[in-house]
C-alpha cells in the first residue's frame, strides 16, 4: 500500500488562519459539553436521546444554524465546521442562548462521516452555501461530488433528507447533475424552505445580486453501507 502522504486526500475547503476574538478563544477554553471533542464514533442516543439528529456541514458563523435549533427543540443538531473562529462563536452563542440541542465538532465533515457516525443515524443532513470552487480544476473538492454523495447516503435513514443551498449558478447545474446519477437519493428544486434563514454568505451572495437555489433530497430504500 502507498503511503498515505503519496495519496493526499482532496479535501472540501482550504486551511485558512483566522483572528480568534476574545470571546471565540473563551467559549474554546471552557470545555463546553457542547463542543464534541473525541475521534471516537459517536452514540447519537446518548447524545441526543430519541430525537431525530439533523448534520449541518459548514456552518460558518452559525448564527442561523443557532436559529434552526431553537426553532426546532424536538430534534438535535450536530454542526461541523473546520473554521476554528466560528466554531468558538457557535460554542459562546449556545451558551448565551440556553440551547441544549446542538452541538458543535471543529474538523472535517468527510472524516466525521467515515468514521464516527453510524449507517442510516441521521435524519437529514443540510448543506447551506458549501464552496462553490468555480475553476474546473478544482471541482473535485466541491461537496457534492458522487463519492460523497454516496457516503452521505449510507449515514442517512430511508426518506431522510439532504437539503443544499447555493448561489451560484453553475454549482446548482453541478449539483442536478450529480444528484441525478444516484439511486440512493431522490429531489430536486425547491423553493427556499420557510425554516431555513437567510445565511451570511448567502447575504453575500444576494448582495451581488445572485440567484439563490435550495434542492432537497430524499434518501430511497436502497440498501445501506457502511463505506
Ligand atoms: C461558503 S461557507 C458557508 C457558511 C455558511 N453555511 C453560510 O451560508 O454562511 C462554507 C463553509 O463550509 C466549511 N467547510 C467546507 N468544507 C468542510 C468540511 N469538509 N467539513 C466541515 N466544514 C467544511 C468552511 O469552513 C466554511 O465555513
Amino acid at each position: 500500500m502507498p503511503a498515505e502522504s503519496e495519496h493526499p486526500r482532496i479535501r472540501t475547503f482550504k486551511p485558512r488562519r483566522g483572528r480568534i476574538t476574545e470571546r471565540q478563544a473563551r467559549a474554546l477554553e471552557e470545555h463546553s459539553p457542547f463542543l464534541i471533542t473525541t475521534s471516537n464514533p459517536l452514540e447519537l442516543p446518548k447524545i441526543f436521546g430519541a430525537k431525530e439528529v439533523i448534520l449541518e456541514i459548514g456552518f460558518g458563523t452559525g448564527v442561523t444554524t443557532a436559529a434552526m435549533a431553537a426553532a426546532q427543540p424536538d430534534h438535535g443538531f450536530l454542526a461541523i465546521d473546520v473554521h476554528t473562529p466560528g466554531v468558538g462563536d457557535l460554542i459562546a452563542r449556545i451558551h448565551e442562548e440556553g440551547l441544549t440541542n446542538l452541538y458543535v465538532i471543529e474538523g472535517d465533515a468527510i472524516e466525521l462521516l467515515e468514521h464516527q457516525i453510524a449507517p442510516a443515524s441521521l435524519s437529514g443532513i443540510r448543506s447551506f452555501f458549501p464552496d462553490p470552487w468555480p475553476k474546473a480544476r478544482h471541482h473535485k473538492r466541491r461537496l457534492v461530488q458522487p463519492e460523497r454523495i454516496q457516503l452521505m447516503a449510507s449515514r442517512v435513514r430511508t426518506g431522510g433528507s439532504w437539503n443544499i443551498a447555493t448561489d451560484w449558478e453553475p454549482y446548482a447545474e453541478h449539483i442536478e447533475e450529480m444528484m441525478a446519477t444516484q439511486a440512493q437519493w431522490v429531489g430536486g428544486k425547491i423553493d427556499r424552505p420557510s425554516w431555513r434563514p437567510v445565511t451570511h454568505y448567502e447575504s453575500i451572495g444576494l448582495s451581488h445580486d445572485r440567484v439563490i437555489n435550495d434542492f432537497q433530497y430524499q434518501r430511497t430504500e436502497t440498501p445501506h453501507t457502511h463505506i
